[in-house]
Order: C-alpha cells, then structure tokens, then sequence
C-alpha cells in the first residue's frame, strides 16, 4: 500500500528482463557438461532476484528456455527440465520468505505434468507475495505470445474494431506488469532470440559479455548506471512541451 504512493526515482527501472545466457560457455571453459553451467545459472537467478528486490525493482523477467531450445540435445533439455524440479525445491521456501511472486509465462502444454506442477507449487505459494515479481519465461518465444494472444481475443468473439494495443495487450503472457525499461542480455550475443517481441519495443537495451553464471551485482549496477544515463524519449522531442491549441 505505502510502496504504490512513493513516488519511485525515474533512474531506477520498475521492470527489467534479462536474457540469461552463456551457461553452456561458462561450463565449457571448466571443461564441465553444459548442465553444470545451468545449475550455477539458479545460483546466479537467485541472486539477481534478491539484488533487484533490495534496489527497489518491481518486475523481473527472465528468460529460462525458450521455443526454440527444443533443439538442444535430448540430455541437455531432458537435464534442464530436471533442473527447474531441483530448483523448485531448494529455493521456493528462500524466495517465498523474501516477498517473491513468481509467476510463469509460456506455452504449459508441451512440458511434462511433473514440471508444469513444480511451476504451479511456485506460483501458489507466492501468490500473495508484493515485494517483486518474478516472471520466469520458459517454453517461452515472443512470437508464440503474439501468437496466443490473437488466439484468445479471436476466441471471445471480438470484432476487429474493439481490438488495439491496449486490448491486446491484456491477452499477452505479461500482462500482470508494465512494459521492460530495461532489456539486459549477458553472453556476448547482441540479438534478441525472440524474448518479449512485443513488449519490449521502447526497452533500453544493454548487452554485456559477462556470462549469465557469473552475474550479480556489480554487473547489474553498471546495467543501472547504463539505464540512469538513457534519455528514454519514446518517439517524442526531449523537453518539449504540450503544443498549446491554436486560436
Ligand atoms: C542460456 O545459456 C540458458 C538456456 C538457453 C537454457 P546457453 O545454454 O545458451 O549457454 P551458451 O550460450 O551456449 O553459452
Ligand atoms: C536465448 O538464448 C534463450 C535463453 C536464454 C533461454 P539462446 O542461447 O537459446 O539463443 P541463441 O541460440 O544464441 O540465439
Ligand atoms: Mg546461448
């Protein structure tokens, strides 16, 4: 209650996603099986949550598996399927206990019932929670979200009239939070491997080289410092002000 009449600092985002990417490198680089980079990457999603929470971020979203990492090796997705079971278990309790609401965002259908009821125990059990929110995005692609999308308001019975952004938008997998401010992706790659397609079309965008198992604070504090110097102006002119009506 008192959070939402605080006015919150305009440098801090409210939503930041990251891509958590280069698990597979970090373990290379330790001559390790890639599943051990994924399983030092729950440490470092644990820690980012908790760094974002104590700096006053609302909205975390973070892309764990997506559409297209079905391509992987069965023993690598048939690993990371095992992960989010393990992960469930040793840390719901801890982020439960830190005001963490987790919430899933992605296609449910082609995981298993063992898999999909771990992602349903997590968000039961912090439902009622208001610190942050934690969107995790698995079996997750920005198309497939546009996709489901349509398919839903198709599904009402709208008429093409009644459908624009807005409306929309309430049929998107994140529509419990405000667009990212912040679009972080770590690994080195510069390209978007379709996470939030839609929603992340006035993000500011930060890449950094650090692999994902090492991330933590000081490399989300310079992602911060990069935001807090952006002069977000959504289309429009720096300062300008409202065009007073003719006569
Ligand atoms: C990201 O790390 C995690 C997932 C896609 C599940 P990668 O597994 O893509 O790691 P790299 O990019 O091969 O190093
Ligand atoms: C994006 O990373 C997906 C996740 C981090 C879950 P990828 O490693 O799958 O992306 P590409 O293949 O490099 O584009
Ligand atoms: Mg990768």
């Amino acid at each position: 209650m008192l959070k939402s009449l605080v006015q919150q600092d305009p440098r801090i985002p409210r939503h930041v996603a990251i891509v958590m990417d280069g698990n597979g490198r970090w373990a290379k680089r330790r001559f390790m099986p890639r599943i051990f980079g994924h399983k030092h990457g729950v440490d470092a999603l644990v820690r980012t949550v908790q760094a974002c929470a104590d700096r006053g971020i609302e909205y975390l979203t973070v892309f764990a598996f997506s559409s297209e990492n079905w391509k992987r090796p069965n023993d690598e997705v048939s690993g990371l399927m095992s992960l989010v079971l393990v992960a469930v278990s040793k840390y719901l309790t801890k982020l439960e206990k830190e005001g963490v609401r987790i919430r899933i965002v992605g296609d449910r259908n082609a995981v298993s019932e063992r898999v999909r009821s771990a992602w349903q125990q997590a968000e039961n059990a912090t439902a009622h929670n208001t610190r942050i929110t934690l969107s995790v995005a698995f079996n997750y692609g920005g198309r497939w979200d546009i996709v489901q999308a349509c398919r839903r308001a198709l599904a009402l019975g709208l008429r093409p009239e009644e459908l624009d952004e807005a409306r929309l938008n309430q049929f998107m997998a994140l529509s419990h939070a405000p667009d990212p401010d912040l679009f972080i992706r770590t690994g080195g790659e510069m390209r978007i491997s379709n996470f939030l397609l839609w929603q992340a079309a006035y993000s500011e965008l930060v890449f950094t080289d650090c692999l994902w198992p090492e991330f933590g604070e000081a490399e989300l504090d310079a992602a911060l410092r990069s935001y807090a110097s952006r002069e977000r102006r959504f289309g429009g002119v720096p300062d300008a002000q409202p065009q007073a009506l003719q006569a």
